[in-house]
């Protein structure tokens, strides 16, 4: 073990002379241009590796596999990442923790044990109050999947997600999240 630690280190500092040592790194002007970001892996661009760091800043404080883990099918196997940037496309109208305010579209916390049109402070439309639903994955999956023709006359301008696994991601993604205490 000691061995192929010694080796890899040896192998890293070989590649780092390697860089210097390459008469194409760059002149001494600009010796800084040609050398990677060591922080970042080959393959990757900087704006993946920047939400790969976001994301793991989000997750550092929670357990989210064994969250997901208890999730009922099909939810278990979710892509919460993918979950997430979905997500992106709401927050701009909702927030999910506890005490977050209501934006355009009401606060999400607490919502698999809601009825439709029950956040005291919102004002809602008819629609969506007279819905007479809980929120259940079910249909939050059919209300995501079409706004408009799930619930008439509600005041969500959102087009839906026609994707069926973006759907269940998001959905996914909101049981941990909203269910945070
Ligand atoms: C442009 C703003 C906007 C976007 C984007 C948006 N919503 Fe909404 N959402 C609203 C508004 C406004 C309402 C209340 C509608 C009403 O009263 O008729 C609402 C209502 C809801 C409700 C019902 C809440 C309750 O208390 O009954 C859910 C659930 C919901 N949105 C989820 C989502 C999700 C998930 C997304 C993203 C995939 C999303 N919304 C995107 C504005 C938005």
């Amino acid at each position: 073990m000691r061995h192929v630690l010694l080796l890899s280190a040896a192998a890293l500092l070989l590649a780092a002379c390697g860089d210097t040592g390459n008469g194409n790194a760059g002149t001494a002007d600009e010796p800084a241009a040609a050398t990677p970001d060591p922080t970042i892996p080959t393959g990757v661009t900087a704006d993946e590796a920047a939400d790969a760091g976001e994301d793991a800043a989000e997750e550092a404080d929670t357990d989210l596999p064994a969250a997901q883990a208890e999730l009922p099918a099909p939810y278990a196997e979710a892509d919460l990442a993918n979950g997430r940037r979905q997500f992106r496309r709401c927050s701009s109208c909702h927030t999910v923790q506890a005490g977050g305010p209501n934006r355009v579209g009401p606060n999400l916390h607490g919502l698999f044990s809601r009825n439709a049109g029950e956040v005291d402070d919102f004002n809602y439309s008819r629609a969506l109050q007279t819905a007479g639903i809980e929120w259940t994955p079910d249909h939050l999956d059919s209300w995501l999947a079409d706004p408009r023709g799930y619930i008439p006359g509600n005041r969500m301008s959102f087009v839906g997600i026609p994707d069926a696994n973006d759907r269940r991601d998001v959905i996914a993604y909101l049981m941990i999240e909203t269910a945070r205490e």
